[in-house]
């Protein structure tokens, strides 16, 4: 009986914090990066596996947006010639600076995505796990579509076990509205990601 009130007390804490969530887009804390990086996400967000589907090229200028902890960082760093690393966070900025030390082909970036500043420089660009945290999500991707190469496109995923997940045809609805349209897809709905290219 005490199991049956834990389950439905922790179905009813997802429900409630989603719903808060998605009425109030916030950022995540800094200090959780325990559960951006715990081995379970790792399994089925292998960063190796997600940098390959984001169809980089050797020659690529690749833009990561929200960065976080750092977790795709290094795989998406050795699939292209130069990254830059962006999040509205310094200190996750930093956490992942620390990690790549080592890497002298990354830039990083502290700004919020809604007030990007950059003009024509990226083939990829990519968001992992970010959009929904982002008050005005298609402001932010009309700033990506800007920083965007022309040929470029942007690699989009989301996954369920995020509490501000939103379903693939809400990020479609985003990216329309920003002017982007969508030329691939692949994974199910606990995981998914979309890749889109200029209207
Ligand atoms: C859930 S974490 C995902 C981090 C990483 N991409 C991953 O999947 O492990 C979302 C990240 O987006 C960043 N972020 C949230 N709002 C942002 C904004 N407006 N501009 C830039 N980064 C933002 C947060 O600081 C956080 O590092």
């Amino acid at each position: 009986m005490p199991l049956v009130f834990l389950v439905l007390g922790l179905i009813v804490f997802q429900i409630v914090i989603r719903v808060w969530l998605r009425l109030s887009p916030q950022a995540i804390p800094f200090g959780w990066s325990w559960l951006l990086e715990n081995p379970w996400r790792k399994q089925y967000r292998n960063p190796k596996r997600t940098a390959d589907q984001c169809l980089i090229k050797p020659s690529d200028t690749v833009l990561e947006i929200g960065c976080g902890s750092g977790l795709f960082t290094r795989a998406l760093a050795g699939r292209c010639k130069h990254l830059i690393v962006q999040d509205i966070e310094p200190r996750y900025l930093a956490q992942t600076r620390s990690k790549t030390e080592d890497l002298p082909h990354l830039e990083f970036l502290a700004v919020d995505v809604c007030e990007l500043e950059l003009y024509g420089v990226a083939d990829v660009i990519v968001l992992i796990s970010v959009l929904p945290e982002i008050r005005m999500p298609v402001k932010a991707l009309e700033q990506c579509l800007k920083a965007l190469k022309p040929g470029g496109h942007i690699v989009i995923s989301q996954e369920l076990f995020e509490p501000e997940y939103v379903t693939s045809q809400q990020t479609d609805a985003w990216a329309k509205a920003a002017g982007l349209k969508a030329i691939g897809r692949e994974g199910n709905t606990w995981v998914y990601l979309n890749r889109y290219a200029r209207f």
